[in-house]
């Protein structure tokens, strides 16, 4: 839990509405806001929510985030599994859960709020992300929603909020999607959005991969791949590493991972390369030739939370500028994971008059 001190925000004193950035993503929430005494602080919270029956009242409760997910592995759910809520129930859930969050972080209500929502092509769900946004106590001054990927790309092309007045290319790596569209002065042209090359389908790589490497010996989870990849994933200069598991029937068993991790990922990163190259471009291309120039010729933003292992964004430059044969400027905002919601809480600092 990250939280920056900013003795200029004096949006108390000044009586102007207070800005908040909120990113509703699969795996995680993030948001941006000016907290009681008026610091900034970047909340990041599972989104997740278990539900169980208070011992002395009988009335049922609801907790949320990472307490939800250790203390009821069994019956968490997270609602926005993948990416948008898929129906009304998942809707309920995940109405609740920003509710709870917001209120425990006290996130102010009369405030301008700018939401980072996925691009998607699920009609039902994104009117479903949309009730969840306007029904939410936060955001009584004002209320937007901006792509994913043009909130990342904010934080990656400039200290402000110049991107938005930009003609450009932005890519975000999240958990269950990649998506890539061009920006023009904010309009998105060409979204294009693929949930068949993810960082959760690197975890499930990693986990076959694991059983392969050490001749079926040794089963990892899920949890265990992500943090293998997340602790040890590096383009640069990746180290084997070596890990233990206990033995049914007693003992231990240690074992060193030198390929499982770093296979996964290369696979993840040729299929993005091509998919960015292959798919994408050549529609925006086709579309907007001139816009597509100007885009070429400008920085790409890579974003989402896969951009954080190391040496990601110059190697998606390096594949990418060999694929298409032309040379490419691809650049990361400091914490790719958090740029959607810094994104969206400069332009709700905007909207608010700032
Ligand atoms: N250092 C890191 N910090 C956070 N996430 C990381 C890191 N390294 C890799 N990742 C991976 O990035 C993915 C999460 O990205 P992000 O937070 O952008 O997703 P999301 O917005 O919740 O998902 P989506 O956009 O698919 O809805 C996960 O697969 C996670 O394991
Ligand atoms: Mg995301």
């Amino acid at each position: 839990m990250a939280a920056e001190s900013d003795a200029s925000d004096d949006s108390f004193e000044s009586g102007e509405p207070t800005a908040v950035g909120v990113k509703l993503g699969s795996t995680r929430t993030v948001l941006k806001y000016p907290d009681v005494d008026g610091d900034l602080s970047t909340v990041r919270s599972l989104t997740c929510l278990a539900t169980y029956e208070d011992a002395i009242t009988g009335e049922e409760r609801a907790l949320f985030g990472e307490r939800a997910a250790a203390e009821y592995p069994d019956r968490v759910e997270y609602m926005l599994r993948s990416g948008l809520p898929e129906d009304d129930e998942r809707a309920e859930l995940a109405d609740r859960y920003f509710r709870e969050l917001v209120d425990a972080n006290k996130v102010p209500r009369d405030s301008t709020v700018v939401y980072a929502v996925p691009t998607m092509e699920n009609d039902a769900g994104l009117e479903n992300l949309t009730d969840v946004i306007e029904s939410s106590p936060i955001g009584e001054v004002q209320m937007r929603s901006y792509p994913e990927s043009l909130c990342g790309a904010v934080p990656a092309l400039g200290d402000g909020v110049e991107a938005v007045n930009e003609v450009f290319i932005a890519v975000n790596m999240g958990s269950t999607n990649l998506e890539a569209s061009a920006y023009r002065r904010g309009d998105q042209l060409v979204p294009f959005s693929t949930g068949s090359i993810t960082g959760n389908d690197v975890d499930r790589r990693i986990v076959a991969n694991v059983e392969e490497e050490t001749q079926g010996r040794v089963h990892v989870d899920l949890t265990t791949a992500r943090e293998y990849k997340e602790e040890h994933g590096d383009f640069e200069g990746f180290e084997p590493f070596s890990d233990v598991v206990q033995q049914p029937g007693g003992g231990s068993h240690e074992f060193t991972i030198e390929d499982s991790v770093q296979d996964a990922l290369n696979w993840y990163l040729d299929a993005a390369v091509d998919a960015v190259a292959n798919e994408f471009l050549p529609e925006l291309a086709n579309d907007f030739m001139k816009p597509y120039q100007l885009a070429l010729s400008n920085d790409i933003a890579l974003t989402g939370g896969m951009a954080c292992i190391p040496g990601m964004t110059e190697e998606f430059e390096r594949r990418l500028s060999e694929e298409i044969d032309r040379e490419v400027d691809v650049v990361s905002p400091d914490d790719p994971d958090l740029a959607a919601t810094e994104g969206a809480y400069r332009i709700a600092e905007r909207l608010a008059g700032r």
